[in-house]
């Protein structure tokens, strides 16, 4: 199947609006210290880099792990695999796992546990989009930027057997 990516969902230009808005809620909540920003690769690519160029302070760690969920299928295979960890201690930092997309919830919920036994200071999740009817694990998600229906979207990062990242707009992905 390789479909196609017409039909925009969210345009480049309502995702920047809503990460400006992201990131200063942000910086609300974070007064003071460094943050560690966890970006789960590959997907949170481009929304981790728009949102980090919106924290104004300094002491912003940019961190990254990936885990395969999906491998090429549209939905989770259910098992979770860290297939790279973090290359720091998080041990009494304040922590924001920022993912592209929030489906089943599979992923996160077990990211978030796994990230607690590291003892954080605080640990939340940012997540640029979020599939509310589809949440089988149920997840406290701190920042969400869109919620939006039960469709497979792809663009601003995220892909469908590794293409279609590239695109600036989210866009719903028909057979
Ligand atoms: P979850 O574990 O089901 O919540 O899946 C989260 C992961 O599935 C995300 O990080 C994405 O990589 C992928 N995913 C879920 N829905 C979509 C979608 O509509 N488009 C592209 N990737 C998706
Ligand atoms: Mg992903």
């Amino acid at each position: 199947m390789s479909g196609s990516a017409d039909r925009i969902l969210i345009s480049s230009e309502q995702i920047q609006k809503r990460v400006r808005e992201m990131a200063a809620q942000i910086e609300q909540d974070y007064p003071e210290g460094p943050i560690y920003i966890v970006s789960i690769l590959k997907g949170a690519f481009i929304f981790v880099a728009d949102l980090v160029r919106e924290l104004k302070r300094p002491s912003v760690r940019i961190e990254f792990m990936a885990i395969s969920s999906y491998g090429n299928q549209k939905t989770s295979s259910g098992q979770v695999k860290v297939t790279r960890d973090l290359d720091v201690n998080i041990e009494g930092q304040q922590v924001l796992i920022v993912e592209d997309i929030i489906d089943s919830g599979v992923t996160l919920s077990y990211l978030k546990r796994l990230l607690e036994q590291r003892h954080p200071k605080s640990l939340a999740i940012a997540t640029l989009l979020d599939k509310p009817e589809r949440r089988l694990a149920p997840v406290d998600v701190k920042y969400i930027g869109f919620q939006i229906p039960d469709e497979f979207v792809v663009g601003y990062g995220l892909d469908y057997a590794e293409d279609y990242r590239n695109l600036g707009d989210i866009r719903v992905l028909t057979p």
